[in-house]
């Protein structure tokens, strides 16, 4: 009798126990997405940053499954699932996201950041931080800025030195009107698609190029398809972490500060993978047969678009412009 009445408290307690701490690592796997490999891409280097702060400073209660190679589809859907909390996080390009936080265009003005230093300054400045608060009124949480590097040019038809050169070329672009009133000023056929769709497209030859940064050129080995790359460095391209307030709302102020520094962790593994790709990317791009225009007319390209300002002045107010122009 007496054992049997011990049996059970210790059996009851047994199972509260294990519910209570069941309850306490409940366990939540992420799922994030983003365009490019694992393995070889800044994306990849970000993600799997992510993933290893994350779970560490969690012990196991967060983990992430990875989905990249655009396995949760294009940008556009990406964003849209993270306001639905389809998806959980992912690391974008700012290509579409305008569409969804219009403010952030300002950074794809091209011509206006002059190097990667410049960009990590701004990106890092009051600006930038302010910037990453606009994505939580569009439905979404911005972690943090990280980064893709210089877009430069690509195509199949022409070494394009001048902007003469790429007169008429048929240009995929991101769904970013930032970018594509600039290229109308070149004289380029812009033609906006999404990033899964560009491979085909390319080899269907129903686009003559496109513009990434070396990152994307090497980690997508559009070698295999592009004859041409001109060192045009038209724009600097961010990269943000996001989260989908789905997940973020739910997290207590603990656990916020962990996906904060997970993406801040994640930011930085993206800036190193670019410096590193920016010192052997173009002669491994070489090395594959790409011929490449070191000596583009960049002033001449810079020229052009500086006739489109006015219409970003509008755009972004002429102030914002000129503080993160001038930056140092
Ligand atoms: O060109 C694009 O769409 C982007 O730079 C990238 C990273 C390839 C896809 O997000």
């Amino acid at each position: 009798m007496k054992k049997s009445w011990l049996h059970k408290v210790l059996c009851a307690g047994i199972v509260a126990g294990s519910m209570l701490s069941a309850n306490a690592f409940a366990q939540q796997s992420l799922k994030m997405a983003y365009a490019l490999a694992k393995d070889n891409s800044h994306f990849g280097a970000g993600a799997v940053a992510f993933d290893k702060s994350i779970t560490e400073s969690s012990q196991g209660k967060f983990t992430i499954e990875h989905f990249g190679n655009s396995a949760l589809g294009g940008e556009r859907e990406v964003i849209e699932g993270l306001q639905l909390g389809t998806i959980d996080a992912a690391i974008l390009s700012t290509g579409a996201i305008l569409n969804f936080v219009p403010q952030v265009g300002v950074f794809d003005i091209p011509f206006l950041l002059r190097d990667l230093d410049h960009g990590r300054k701004v990106l890092d400045s009051q600006i930038g931080q302010d910037m990453l608060k606009e994505f939580s009124k569009r439905g979404l949480v911005a972690l943090a800025w990280g980064e893709q590097g210089f877009r430069h040019l690509t195509n199949n038809k022409v070494a394009v030195k001048e902007p003469a050169d790429a007169k008429g070329l048929k240009i995929r672009t991101t769904e970013n009107p930032v970018h594509i009133a600039a290229f109308k000023e070149i004289g380029i056929l812009p033609t906006p698609m999404a990033w899964p769709e560009v491979q085909t497209a390319l080899q269907q030859g129903t686009i003559d190029g496109q513009e990434n940064p070396t990152s994307v050129i090497v980690a997508a080995k559009l070698n295999q398809q592009q004859k041409f790359l001109s060192l045009t460095a038209h724009v600097y391209a961010p990269a943000v972490i996001v989260i989908s307030p789905s997940v973020y709302d739910s997290l207590s102020a603990e656990d916020k500060a962990k996906f904060n520094e997970a993406g801040k962790k994640a930011a930085q593994a993206m800036r190193d993978f670019v410096d590193n790709i920016e010192k052997t990317g173009i002669q491994s791009l070489k090395d594959a047969g790409m011929q490449v225009t070191e000596d583009v007319n960049r002033e001449a390209f810079s020229a052009l678009v500086k006739n489109v300002y006015p219409e970003y002045y509008k755009r972004f107010s002429k102030e914002l412009i000129d503080s993160i122009a001038a930056a140092k």
